[in-house]
């Protein structure tokens, strides 16, 4: 039998248990800080509605094509990032996956900071909810020189390194799965929550037509193309995470449906955690102006005081609302971590453990940068490369969404859309059924033509009108 050799060998790279455990993995990578921070913020900046919109598009358009093909190739080779692209593409096609690699590098050293801060905030939050929010607090000054002590910064981003390590040690299916089937639940139960309580706020109706209501005047070139940045970094494409992830599936399971489900959910919960933030900051006279200042601004400074002042149930939710954020960020930067792991594992024959501990110790090395980045030390504080992107954390997030992100997809969708054969790619996607949305003929036309040519236009975008996605 053809099929008994590469089962046996996924066993012992590990598989996950079932479609389901794969689709709520998959959904851990994509929800994270991306939806709960970067996205309610990127759609404040772009006035809302008309670049919702856009941002939809990106999703269906660009977005779920890629996440197929994505899923498709690590499935189909059954290695992770750069094996899988050596695999299917041959062997120069292994530094797209190799781009993958750093990527997930860069992005984790410089993520984990900011989840770091989640558990601080989590803490804080306890503590307010026990003995009472301090009357007149500074937060925006509180939050300032929080950010600038840096032992405290490398501790709290070392301890969420090292949840990130203890469960990416044990494996895809005792670690990544299980971690993913218990925190995700959690998660939606503690949104919900939140939502509920939102909704019943007098700026929910606002909140609603600012997200939903479409006023194409408002929305320039950039936030176009921002939108479009944005999808790749919200779904985990473009660095082989995806690859990574579909390497563990089993051949009997589909890809479509697993694919739908996850884009629609990461989608979803953007919205959602969009909508719960719009609804508290229209409910309070004068906070519209407050909040726009910056991009941590409204998650660690304007919404803790809210908490308190005016959401119903604040003290059980603001707890509840920042140890949600820190799951969210714990089943992504697992992701990050696996595919520079699993690359060590499956090109260098190293053991999980120890490929574990080489992989996440190396990350963390870069992270003490970023962590002393927001005052800790002046030098890297003030550093720039990128025109306006001051500190390490800036430039690597710029670097990471601007080129490693939008580069690695483009070629990940030029490969399978013109490297891989019709009847390669139409049989893997076929495995294991397909719903009633799909045609394998719309998905190859998005693939090698709408996909390419849309991150075509962001690469173009940055490298000839220094538009910024970060
Ligand atoms: N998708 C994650 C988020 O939205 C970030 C991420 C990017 C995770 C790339 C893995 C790979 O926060």
């Amino acid at each position: 039998m053809a099929g008994d050799a590469p089962i046996e060998q996924n066993e012992g790279r590990g598989q996950w248990t079932s479609s389901l455990g794969f689709i709520l993995a998959a959904t851990g990578s994509a929800i994270g800080l991306g939806n709960l921070w970067k996205f309610p913020f990127i759609t404040w900046e772009n006035r809302g509605g008309a670049f919702v919109l856009v941002y939809l598009l990106c999703i269906v358009a660009v977005g779920l094509p890629i996440m197929m093909a994505e899923i498709l190739i690590g499935r189909k080779t059954q290695k992770s990032a750069v094996g899988a692209m050596k695999e299917a593409f041959g062997k120069r096609w292994g530094i797209v996956g190799g781009w993958g690699v750093l990527a997930g590098f860069v992005i984790l050293s410089y993520y984990s900071v900011i989840a770091g801060w989640s558990l601080f905030y989590f803490t804080k939050a306890l503590g307010w909810s026990m003995s009472g929010f301090p009357q007149g607090a500074q937060l925006g000054d509180d939050f300032t020189s929080f950010a600038a002590q840096g032992g405290l910064q490398i501790g709290l981003s070392g301890l969420f390194m090292a949840a990130t390590m203890g469960v990416v040690l044990s494996g895809v299916k005792g670690g990544i799965e299980r971690t993913a089937r218990i925190l995700l639940p959690v998660l939606f139960v503690i949104l919900i929550l939140l939502l509920v309580s939102a909704l019943s706020m007098s700026g929910s109706g606002q909140a609603l037509s600012f997200i939903f209501r479409p006023n194409f005047s408002e929305l320039g070139m950039d936030g176009l193309l921002e939108a479009l940045g944005h999808a790749f970094f919200t779904l985990s494409l473009g660095m082989g995470a995806m690859i990574t992830y579909g390497s563990y599936v089993a051949k009997d399971q589909s890809i479509v449906k697993a694919s739908g489900v996850i884009v629609v959910l990461d989608t979803v919960i953007a919205l959602v955690a969009t909508i719960i933030m719009f609804s508290v900051i229209f409910s309070v006279p004068g906070m519209e102006e407050q909040v726009g200042g910056s991009t941590v601004g409204m998650l660690f400074i304007s919404l803790p005081e809210l908490f308190y002042s005016t959401v119903p149930f604040g003290r059980v939710l603001a707890p509840a609302f920042y140890i949600l954020v820190a799951f969210a960020a714990l089943t992504s930067t697992i992701s990050l971590l696996e595919v520079v792991a699993a690359y060590a594992i499956d090109e260098h024959g190293i053991g999980r453990k120890k490929a574990t501990l080489m992989t996440g110790g190396a990350i963390f090395l870069v992270t003490v940068l970023c962590a002393l980045s927001f005052g800790g030390s002046s030098g890297l504080s003030a550093f720039e490369i990128f025109e306006g992107k001051a500190g390490v954390f800036g430039t690597l997030d710029h670097l990471a969404s601007n080129w490693l992100l939008p580069i690695g997809g483009f070629l990940i969708t030029l490969a399978t859309g013109w490297f891989m054969t019709r009847e390669d790619s139409e049989a893997e996607l076929a495995l294991g059924g397909v719903p009633a949305w799909y045609s394998y003929g719309a998905w190859r036309f998005f693939i090698r033509f709408v996909a390419p040519v849309a991150v075509g236009a962001i690469l173009v975008a940055v490298i000839f009108f220094g538009v910024d996605f970060s």
